[in-house]
């Protein structure tokens, strides 16, 4: 199992791999499909094992107001068959590990029970736009101590 970033060729793999881990919506590989369509600013990873995409995460701006305040991790996500192998925690641990996301507060909308894992904890600000009781966002590094709605990049839809 290698993890490197994705190339331009890869991309369609990614898409259908982001599918079928999310199998009820097409939220997720639309997400991706549109930061690469649109040359948005990410930090993005894949997961390769014997030709094929198994993993993938996925790093945007969060903001407060026009100001960038950290990273926005989104999605993660892991090929059905691949799933509680250890692939998603080894992914996200590597990410972690890398120059670009190691000392930026990060930000994430998800099973605390699997995120607390990796040090991220429940905020109480800034406030998640799409979870606006803050019952699943948490957080590493977050300094924040104003309340305000934290900002996401556009392709994230409209809160
Ligand atoms: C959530 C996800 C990214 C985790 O990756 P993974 O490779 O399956 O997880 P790991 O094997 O590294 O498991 C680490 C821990 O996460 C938890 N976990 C993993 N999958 C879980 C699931 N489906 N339900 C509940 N807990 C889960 C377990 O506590 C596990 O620890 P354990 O093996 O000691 O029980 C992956 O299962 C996935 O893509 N799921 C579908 C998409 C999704 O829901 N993504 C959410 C993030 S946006």
């Amino acid at each position: 199992m290698k993890i490197r970033k994705p190339t331009r060729e890869i991309l369609p793999k990614v898409s259908a791999m982001l599918s079928s881990a999310f199998p009820k919506s097409r939220y997720e590989a639309k997400l991706v499909e549109q930061f690469h369509g649109n040359d948005t600013p990410i930090h993005e990873w894949v997961c390769i094992h014997i030709n094929k995409v198994i993993a993938y995460i996925a790093f945007s701006n969060a903001y407060n107001g026009n100001e960038i305040c950290g990273l926005h991790l989104a999605p993660l996500a892991v090929a059905p068959k691949f799933q509680r192998q250890g692939f998603g925690s080894e992914l996200l641990n590597f990410a972690l590990r890398q120059e670009s996301i190691k000392k930026s507060p990060l930000f994430v909308l998800g099973n605390p029970e699997f995120y607390s894992k990796f040090g991220f904890e429940l905020c109480t600000t800034p406030i998640c736009p799409f979870d606006k009781e803050n019952r699943h966002f948490l957080a590493i590094r977050n300094t924040t101590t104003t309340r305000f709605i934290v900002g996401y990049e556009d392709e994230f839809g409209p809160s």
